[in-house]
């Protein structure tokens, strides 16, 4: 006789369309964003420390080492092959997203964005986007200790929203920039410094506002009717978590966001 499995039955992979693009768009950024810090020499950098402010880079550099953390475990949070298959992998990267990731390079995100040169409107987004991510994680980290599992959920979705922004960024930093080329002279007169903040600014704010709009609009989805969701499993922590279903009395605490 076999023994009764909590195992929830296989999704086809087009039914989650994001863990893909999600998967490809972070290694992307990583290969693009990372080699000129792994030198650890200053002149590497693509970000100019203010006048008179050395260490700025030594800050910026751990909020990327420590971002890059955030970043990969956000994306084995939401890989449901290893969520369901390694749920103590699953909850042990759920761990380091919030403790080692989120949480400092968040606070480091502060001064990073306080004493950057890229400009007022950027460094508000930085600002406010960062004490959204710190805040976010936080709630969805104290909502699983609680055993609250769908507000756990509910919070997590909505970091990692914010946690992938950073990828999308590039993308609409790109788009912005070819968009408002054409007005360089007429619309900055010439004036490219002006012209980059304004494009950086641009792309800071879209870029997890248009994410966290999204991440609501999928929270507020109905359940598919006839079996859309499945009822939340009873045990193991990461299975149980809130998917949509009750609050489940043998989970252990979880740190996993089920986005499915
Ligand atoms: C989501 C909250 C985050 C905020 C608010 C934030 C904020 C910032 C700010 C203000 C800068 C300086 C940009 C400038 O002055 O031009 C920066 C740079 C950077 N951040 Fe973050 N960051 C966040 C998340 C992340 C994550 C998750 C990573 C993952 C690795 C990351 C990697 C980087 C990198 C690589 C740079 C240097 C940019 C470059 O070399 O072009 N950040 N960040």
């Amino acid at each position: 006789m076999t023994a009764p499995t909590n195992r929830r039955p296989r999704v086809a992979w087009w039914r989650r369309p994001w863990v893909i693009p999600l998967g490809l768009g972070t290694v992307a950024f990583l290969a693009f964003s990372l080699p000129p810090y792994l030198s650890y020499d200053p002149a590497q950098t693509r970000v100019p420390a203010p006048p008179g402010f050395p260490e700025y880079y030594w800050i910026l550099h751990t909020h990327i080492m420590f971002g890059t953390i955030a970043l990969v475990t956000c994306c084995l949070q939401v890989w449901p092959w290893l969520r369901q298959r390694h749920p103590k992998i699953h909850r042990t990267s759920g761990r380091l997203y919030v403790l080692a990731g989120v949480l400092p390079s968040g606070l480091l995100a502060l001064p990073v964005a306080i004493f950057s040169l890229s400009g007022p409107s950027a460094q508000t987004s930085s600002v406010l986007q960062a004490l959204l991510w710190l805040g976010a994680t936080i709630a969805g980290f104290r909502a699983a200790r609680a055993r609250r599992f769908r507000e756990h959920r509910r919070w997590m979705v909505r970091s990692f929203a914010l946690t992938t922004s950073i990828v999308v960024s590039r993308i609409w930093l790109v788009a912005v920039d070819a968009a408002l080329k054409p007005t360089l002279e007429t619309g900055f007169d010439g004036n490219e410094l002006f012209f980059d903040q304004t494009v950086g600014g641009i792309a800071a704010w879209l870029s997890w506002v248009v994410n966290l709009l999204l991440a609501e609009w999928w929270l507020s989805r109905k359940p598919k009717r006839g079996g859309g969701r499945r009822p939340a499993p009873r045990t193991e922590g990461i299975g149980g978590a809130g998917s949509g279903g009750g609050e489940p009395k043998s989970a252990e605490v979880s740190l996993a966001a089920k986005v499915d």
